[in-house]
């Protein structure tokens, strides 16, 4: 099918290749002129494991362009996939939306269906087709449906050409009946429904794993009150299939692209219906709390952190992409900074994003054994496998005070005791070092 795909972040590109990869013949649209002409050189501008490949194998069928007129006129299907920002009162941003649809409204030529992949407030595909029908140039059908993506960072391919579930919210038979024949080499379980349910399934789904993230970091810090280990805990819950054991990994919060966006955006839009949705609002308030543990742990050990010499381990929300956005290392580090605090940081791909944020502020290293040359405290933001992989001893031999505060776990308690490290993790026992 011929398929266009406007906006081309992780949530476009990624599906605009594993729609190529299944046959489709797709054009990418984006306004960003540079991305674009990387994009023709076979080049990802994301970081996103095996993506790049796609890109080369599927290159026949492919194309990018900036020339949105050109994408869309004869275009099959529509996807729109470009960003929905939070805006400063926790409500989604819908502009590039309104302007996908716009352009789309004013240029197709043939029927077609318009599919709206970005994350956006239950009734939003309502509201654009009407403002579609409102536009429109050509005496075409238009229909609106509403696909929702469900892929994670560093494993979107596979979230996308694997997906757990196809969910496709469509108001009439010919728009269900195209959206089925875009999928149909997906093996996946396919949900079709009405547009307003689609919607609330991405919002209900991303919410549900928020506040299990939220949920159990207050069981961890729980834990820590009352001295119990909290993955003998999530192992001993994960038994349960009802509960399960996934997504209850203790740490210092969620962060990334969506949870923090989507946990807001629900919570507005129920206040919008004078209603309070209790439990998101704990989930935010739990995260945000959580995100900042890494300075109070690091306050028992300096009153101040001025001149202090800290080694960061991991810049990103998770490992295995470089996206910084609601990373808890950007709300702890500026405090350090403010303080006086030496940074030295290591990641493996993150750097050059902070490097935008901060060039001069702080010093990045190459290597691990470098970052931690000097420092009095380390600080683990985030469990890359190079970090998974620290030996005890490089942490002694490379600190002058071999202090480390674990926001992810990444290493058993055990490993360091009787030893000279002292180490704090999240929800279980603190270690102390006997230097
Ligand atoms: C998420 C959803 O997983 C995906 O289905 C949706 O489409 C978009 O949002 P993503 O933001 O890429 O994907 O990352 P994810 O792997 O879900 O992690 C989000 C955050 O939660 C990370 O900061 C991660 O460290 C944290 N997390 C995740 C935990 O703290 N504990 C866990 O058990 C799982």
């Amino acid at each position: 099918m011929k398929i266009a795909v406007a906006g081309t972040g992780y949530v476009g590109l990624v599906t605009g290749v594993c729609l190529a990869e299944h046959g489709h013949s797709v054009c990418c649209v984006d306004i960003d002129e540079k991305k674009i002409e990387t994009m023709r050189q076979g080049i990802s501008p994301i970081y996103e494991e095996g993506l790049s490949e796609l890109m080369v194998k599927n290159r026949e069928r492919m194309t990018f362009t900036t020339d949105h007129e050109e994408a869309y006129q004869d275009a099959e299907v529509i996807f729109i996939g470009v960003g929905t920002p939070e805006k400063r009162d926790g409500s989604a941003n819908l502009a590039y939306v309104y302007e996908a649809a716009k352009q789309i409204a004013h240029t197709v030529k043939r029927d077609c269906v318009v599919v709206v992949k970005s994350t956006v407030p239950i009734g939003t595909n309502d509201r654009l087709e009407k403002l579609i029908r409102r536009e429109q140039k050509a005496q075409v059908k238009i229909a609106v449906a509403s696909n929702p993506e469900f892929l994670a960072q560093g494993t979107a391919v596979r979230d996308t050409m694997h997906a757990s579930r196809i969910v496709i919210g469509a108001e009439e038979a010919f728009a269900r009946n195209v959206m089925l024949r875009v999928y149909e080499k997906f093996d996946a379980p396919k949900l079709v429904t009405d547009r307003k349910s689609a919607e609330m399934v991405k919002y209900a789904s991303n919410d549900f794993l928020a506040l299990k993230i939220s949920y159990i970091n207050e069981i961890a810090n729980l834990c820590e009150l009352v001295g119990a280990n909290i993955e003998d805990v999530t192992a001993g819950m994960g038994f349960d299939s009802r509960i399960g054991n996934k997504f209850l990994k203790a740490g210092i919060g969620y962060g990334g692209s969506c949870f923090p966006k989507d946990t807001k955006a629900l919570h507005w839009l129920a206040n919008s219906y004078d209603y309070e949705m209790k439990t998101v609002k704990a989930a935010i308030e739990v995260n945000e709390n959580q995100k900042l543990k890494m300075v109070r742990k690091a306050r028992k050990y300096y009153e101040d952190f001025a001149g202090i010499t800290v080694a960061v381990l991991g810049l990103t929300f998770k490992p295995g992409t470089d996206d910084l956005r609601e990373a808890p290392s950007l709300v702890n580090l500026p405090i350090f900074l403010e303080e006086g605090a030496i940074i030295r940081a290591w990641d493996p791909i993150g750097e050059a994003g902070y490097r935008r944020l901060y060039p001069s502020e702080i010093c990045y290293c190459e290597t691990i054994e470098e970052t931690l040359k000097g420092a009095e405290l380390c600080l683990i933001f985030t469990e890359w496998r190079e970090i998974q992989e620290i030996q005890p001893e490089l942490f002694v031999k490379q600190m002058k005070k071999p202090i480390i505060i674990d926001g992810r776990n990444c290493y058993p308690p055990e490993v360091f005791k009787g030893g000279q490290i002292t180490y704090e993790s999240i929800g279980r026992e603190t270690v102390c070092g006997e230097a």
